[in-house]
């Protein structure tokens, strides 16, 4: 039987895949039920800036959440910390480590719609919210990431030298509608297709052989070949949460087990066998990743 186990932020799952942050992961139940599943680790729901400067108590009573989640389950257990600025938002972020998670994923949802905001600036508060957290705690930081940079590698490079153990790719937006009947703007919120996949790949792929720091994959991780790809190219960890609402909590098990014969099938030990065979430095044909597929894409349409 293939070793399914992986080394995440530096915390060993016992399999890849992660039930991201969502509802799924906010009450007990659902948890252990994730866990009964075959969940590697869980991230909780975001726990927002906003919402803790409003109510303190939230910071409370997120603490003693992970307090019981850590009492009841043996999966590791990730907080996610959620906000934009360096307040004191973040001076709790110990509270939540002496609660006992085994890691804070910090993500930084921030649109960048300000034209006299430069990029670099953009960047800037990411580097400064990573350094003020890392100064917090000792517990892994992953940080969950848009792809909305003009470069992505620099900034995940930055974030691994300000003390980030991961990067979390990529954020989905949730973006306004308009309602043309009331002429109103609405939120919407869509859940991912497999396609998206393909981004999280190219974007792991180009990072894997130039940084060290973990890379989970999230968004549109729905079938065992979106799985596969994301390991191939270097993926430490998969997060799942679309899938699990589509197809319901057994389907993390499906996929477990899906992945545990395919790794025997091919006759690969583990997990650790694969992770990484085809990123961009490994890729018979690594200009596949860049501009050159753009080209040949062109080519085979016209
Ligand atoms: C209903 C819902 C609630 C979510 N809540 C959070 C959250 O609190 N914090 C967070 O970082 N991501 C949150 N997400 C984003 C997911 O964790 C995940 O990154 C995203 O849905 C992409 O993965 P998927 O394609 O597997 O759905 C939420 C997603 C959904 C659908």
């Amino acid at each position: 039987m293939a070793d399914l186990s992986s080394v995440y932020c530096g915390l060993t799952l016992a399999n890849p895949l992660v039930a991201s942050a969502s509802p799924l992961t906010a009450e007990l139940a659902s948890a252990k039920q994730l866990q009964a599943a075959g969940a590697g680790a869980l991230v909780l729901p975001s726990l927002f800036e906003e919402s803790v400067r409003h109510d303190a108590t939230l910071l409370n009573r997120y603490a003693d959440k992970i307090k019981s989640y850590k009492d009841a389950l043996d999966i590791p257990v990730i907080a996610s910390l959620n906000g934009i600025t360096e307040g004191g938002w973040l001076d709790h972020a110990r509270s939540l480590e002496q609660a006992g998670c085994d890691a804070i994923e910090l993500n930084i949802y921030y649109i960048a719609a300000n034209a006299h905001e430069s990029s670099d600036q953009i960047e800037r508060r990411y580097i400064d919210l990573v350094y003020k957290l890392r100064a917090q705690i000792r517990v892994p930081i992953a940080v969950k990431l848009t792809h909305q940079f003009s470069s992505v590698a620099h900034l995940v490079k930055r974030l691994e030298d300000t003390g980030a153990n991961g990067v979390v790719l990529f954020n989905r937006f949730y973006l306004p509608d308009i309602d043309v009947e009331s002429m109103s703007v609405t939120p919407s919120l869509q859940l991912s297709h497999s396609s998206e996949t393909l981004l999280r790949i190219r974007w792991i792929g180009l990072l894997r052989d130039q940084v060290r720091l973990s890379l989970a994959a999230t968004g549109g991780m729905h079938n065992l070949d979106d799985l596969l790809k994301t390991l191939l190219v270097g993926a430490d960890a998969v997060q799942l949460c679309s899938v699990l609402f589509e197809q319901g909590i057994d389907e993390m098990a499906r996929l477990r087990d899906q992945l545990e014969d395919w790794l025997d099938r091919k006759g690969y030990d583990g997990v650790d066998a694969i992770k990484g065979l085809m990123s961009y430095g490994k890729a018979k044909d690594p200009s596949a990743f860049e501009r050159a597929n753009y080209l040949q894409v062109l080519e085979q349409n016209s």
